[in-house]
């Protein structure tokens, strides 16, 4: 351990004064020496300024926004001895041999590696990230007679999804609809008096169940002798991982690898980020308080979701997106109903619009606005940035391994997981949109297999998406705003929900189901549904992709009566001619 050391601007050539734009790193954060602290922008140019030294952030002296110049004091830092721990070989591995692409001797033993590195602890199969796509890997690894070693930052297992993305907002989520649905009896004659909210108790629920699972995962983990160790990993060479936890290191050689590090949220240059009312989904999913203005910028999944929960526990909401529609990625006829239905509760919905700026005052955040229909600024008591989410490949010194990272921070991997690097596999958010659970573990199993011997490749036909709103939003396969793009042919055919004796009693006659196929083969391509339970119903219509079915296959199916299932069902009576629920006129 060293004293701490002043970390200050270098060199900049000409510029006096420069912008804070971005501060990269946070107190607590390893870093690595060349690793961008902060970033600064002149009238003319940004930069990063990259770390002297390797070590721990121990106190940033900066604010977004602020100016300065060379010689100004960034942050202080306490240098790491972990790399004078190395041997003198592993030192030249992580340099000299960091553009190695094919594997080298694998490790036989503990201690010294058939390279001559030392380390402390050796994994058949070492696993990076202890997500949804991590710890499946690791799980199924073991399953498969693998030693296995799971490497996780965090004490708690279970990644982004458990512990702050989809478990956290589904309980919310839950608890939304509970009070949506109440309030929605009203027109069928059952009125509840206005729901009384304890936020401790909403919050403590949540955790519980989170608690639930996360120690459901240790034990599982336990069971199939998966060793984890809690600690910052990143790569020293391509057969070893260097662990740091606090003072204590540890570098575990691999004769294989997973890499499982997931994705961070996306920030915008200039916010105040410091300043707590801002949030992100992990700080929105805390539930500090209830903002009586909340302003979502993002209106994609993350933001609709969370926007869906603080309306519930009764904040005024308001969504600024940039594009022309909320989730862009969805066809505009499967979304409108939710927006249709939003538009009602929410004090406003900016399309085509953004946000320029964002000023911390005492009463609120001051956000100015450029776009369509937008006011030129507003003050709001909490804003939560949900503008997409970044891969973590430049977080885990992936070049000392000769892993290529793309210029978006992505590890591309071929269809049985394998990096550039043929014994190293990387799985889930990091390597590629769409980035879903469900996509994690399917990869992560791939990747497990694969280092055992098995034959698989990962060759899913379509990976659903699902928005949790009010009403639901799901879809699969092909799009209609990709067979535009793309020119591909294709036919469609829509069932409304105000059709469905279901979907009325209900209540949710806003609903409906398309899918689309293809016109010579009749094989389904796609499908989008919105109405409740839309994430449960898509399933039946992957299926259908994943079987080679076609439209005639849905319309013979049975389908139980009265369910919205039959939805699906309907659409394809349809095309086919046969339905009665509805009349159709006869095609000529
Ligand atoms: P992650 O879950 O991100 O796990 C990566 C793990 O690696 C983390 O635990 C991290 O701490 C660890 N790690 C990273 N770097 C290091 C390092 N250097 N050393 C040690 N450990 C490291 N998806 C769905 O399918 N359905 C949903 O309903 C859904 N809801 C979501 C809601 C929110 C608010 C958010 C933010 C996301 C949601 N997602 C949802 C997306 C889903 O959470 C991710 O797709 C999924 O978690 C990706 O899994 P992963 O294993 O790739 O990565
Ligand atoms: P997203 O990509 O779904 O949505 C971000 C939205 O922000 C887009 O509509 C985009 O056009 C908009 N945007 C970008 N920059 C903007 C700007 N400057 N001003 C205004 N709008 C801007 O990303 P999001 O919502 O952050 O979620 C990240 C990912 O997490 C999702 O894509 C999904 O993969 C995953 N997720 C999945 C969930 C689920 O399956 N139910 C739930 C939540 C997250």
């Amino acid at each position: 351990m060293s004293d701490l050391k002043d970390i200050v601007v270098p060199d900049i050539g000409d510029f006096d004064e420069v912008e804070i734009i971005e501060i990269l790193v946070a107190v607590g954060e390893l870093v690595k020496i060349e690793d961008p602290l902060v970033t600064l922008e002149s009238d003319k140019a940004s930069m990063e300024i990259p770390s002297p030294v390797t070590g721990v952030i121990k106190e940033v002296c900066i604010k977004v926004g602020e100016t300065i110049s060379e010689g100004g004091l960034i942050l202080r830092m306490e240098e790491s001895s972990m790399l004078e721990n190395l041997s003198e070989n592993e030192k030249n591995n992580s340099s000299a041999e960091t553009l190695q692409q094919e594997p080298k001797q694998a490790t036989n033993s503990e201690g010294v590696n058939s390279s001559g590195i030392t380390f402390d602890v050796h994994a058949e199969v070492l696993v990076l990230g202890a997500g949804p796509g991590g710890y499946t890997a690791a799980f199924r690894a073991a399953d498969l007679g693998k030693q296995v070693i799971l490497v996780e930052r965090y004490d708690s297992l279970g990644g982004v999804c458990l512990n702050v993305g989809c478990i956290p907002s589904k309980a919310l989520l839950h608890q939304a609809q509970i009070i949506h649905e109440a309030d929605k009896m009203a027109a069928q004659g059952i009125k509840f008096n206005q729901p009384e909210l304890d936020i401790d108790i909403i919050r403590a629920n949540k955790e519980s169940i989170i608690t639930r699972l996360t120690d459901g995962l240790s034990g599982l983990a336990k069971q199939r002798k998966v060793k984890s160790m809690i600690g910052i990993g990143s790569f020293v060479s391509d057969r070893i991982l260097r662990v740091e936890n606090g003072d204590e290191v540890q570098h575990v050689s691999f004769d294989n690898a997973i890499i499982a590090a997931g994705s961070q949220s996306v920030k915008i240059p200039g916010f105040p980020y410091d300043d707590s009312r801002l949030m992100d989904s992990t700080s929105a999913l805390a539930l500090v308080d209830i903002p009586e203005k909340l302003l979502v910028i993002g209106g994609g999944i993350i933001g609709l979701e969370m926007a869906t929960v603080y309306h519930a526990l009764g904040s005024k909401i308001s969504v600024v997106e940039m594009m022309a529609q909320l989730i862009p990625g969805c066809d505009k006829d499967i979304v409108r109903p939710l927006h249709k239905h939003i538009r009602k509760q929410y004090d406003n919905i900016y399309l085509k619009a953004k946000v320029t700026s964002i000023k911390s005052l005492k009463k609120g955040l001051k956000v100015t606005f450029k776009g369509e229909g937008v006011p030129e600024s507003e003050i709001y008591d909490r804003v939560l940035l949900a503008v997409g989410r970044k891969p973590n490949g430049n977080a885990i010194n992936a070049e000392a391994a000769g892993i290529d990272v793309d210029e978006k921070g992505f590890i591309r991997v071929d269809k049985q997981q394998h990096t550039n690097v043929s014994h190293i596999y990387a799985i889930g958010d990091i390597v590629g949109d769409p980035m879903l659970a469900h996509k994690a573990t399917h990869e992560a199993k791939v990747a497990a297999e694969v280092i055992a011997g098995e034959k698989v490749s990962f060759d899913a036909l379509t990976i659903p998406s699902v928005a949790y709103t009010e009403p639901e939003v799901a879809w699969m396969g092909l799009t209609e705003i990709e067979a535009k793009t793309d020119g591909i042919k294709y036919e469609k055919s829509v069932f409304p929900w105000a059709a469905s004796g279901r979907a009325l009693s209900m209540g949710c006659d806003e609903g409906m189901t398309k899918i689309l196929w293809q016109p010579e083969t009749h094989r389904i391509l796609g499908a989008g549904i919105v109405g409740t339970n839309a994430a449960e119903l898509i399933t039946e219509a992957v299926l259908a992709l994943e079987m080679g079915a076609d439209w005639e296959d849905l319309s013979l199916t049975i389908h139980p009566h009265p369910t919205l299932s039959e939805t699906l069902n309907f659409a394809a009576e349809m095309q086919a001619g046969t339905i009665t629920d509805l009349y159709v006129k006869k095609k000529k």
